[in-house]
């Protein structure tokens, strides 16, 4: 899979590619690009936000600069690109980021996730040159990166060779596995601590059983949830 980060701040990215899983992934042939629009400005000076029409703080990033930054790097009509490609546009009033949204996004072999700054995107971005508009929560960061990195993160984790075990991204929180619940608590040795022990049934091998349980556990957590 492409995974490509067209931001502002491509150097946040390096730390992210150094760590585990995502080196891991890149080993398997997956890539992580973290594109600077900068370079493709048509504007003086590296200019690539301007004020917004109505007043108001903040800057925007402006709509010819994402053009010719799009067209600079993929070589098509941005209007085009997002018919080839998931193209989605990081935003805090998007389509909230959950685990059904981010299996579908693991299924593409190549997403764009453009990162806004400032006061975010200049609306025609979102509107022409986006498919998606995402958000991570219904909250404001100074801008798209680290929502990128989340996004990042959570779909490069569902490749295969990112993780140790196979499994490990299949039976996991919110997962169909788990029909959608969170999931069940984990524990490992010592088997006390201070007194508080850990439930007989993880300690009886039991297999049957101990899947019983962790369903019971999983479904509880997701119905109080
Ligand atoms: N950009 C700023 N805040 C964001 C959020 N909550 N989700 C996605 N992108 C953002």
């Amino acid at each position: 899979m492409q995974l490509d980060v067209v931001t502002l701040f491509p150097q946040w990215f390096e730390w992210f590619r150094d760590q585990r899983h995502v080196a891991n992934a890149m080993a398997h042939g997956h890539e992580l690009r973290a594109l600077d629009p900068r370079p493709y400005t048509p504007l003086r000076g590296g200019q690539v936000d301007d004020m917004p029409f109505g007043g108001g703080a903040g800057m925007v990033l402006r709509v010819d600069v994402m053009d010719a930054a799009l067209q600079g790097i993929y070589g098509v009509d941005p209007v085009d690109l997002r018919t080839q490609r998931r193209v989605l546009a990081l935003t805090p009033g998007g389509r909230m980021l959950d685990d059904r949204f981010v299996e579908e996004l693991a299924a593409e072999p190549a997403i764009t996730l453009l990162c806004g700054r400032y006061e975010g995107f200049d609306e025609r971005i979102v509107q022409h040159f986006a498919s998606d508009a995402v958000s991570i929560g219904r909250y404001v960061l100074t801008g798209g990166e680290l929502a990128a990195m989340v996004v990042c993160d959570a779909v490069l984790r569902k490749l295969p060779g990112a993780l140790g075990h196979a499994e490990s991204a299949v039976e996991e929180s919110f997962s169909e596995a788990l029909g959608g619940d969170p999931e069940y608590p984990h524990y490992t040795r010592p088997a006390e601590y201070r007194g508080w022990r850990v439930p007989e049934i993880l300690l009886s091998g039991h297999h049957a059983e101990i899947r019983t349980w962790r369903r019971a556990r999983s479904r509880e957590r997701g119905a109080s949830s």
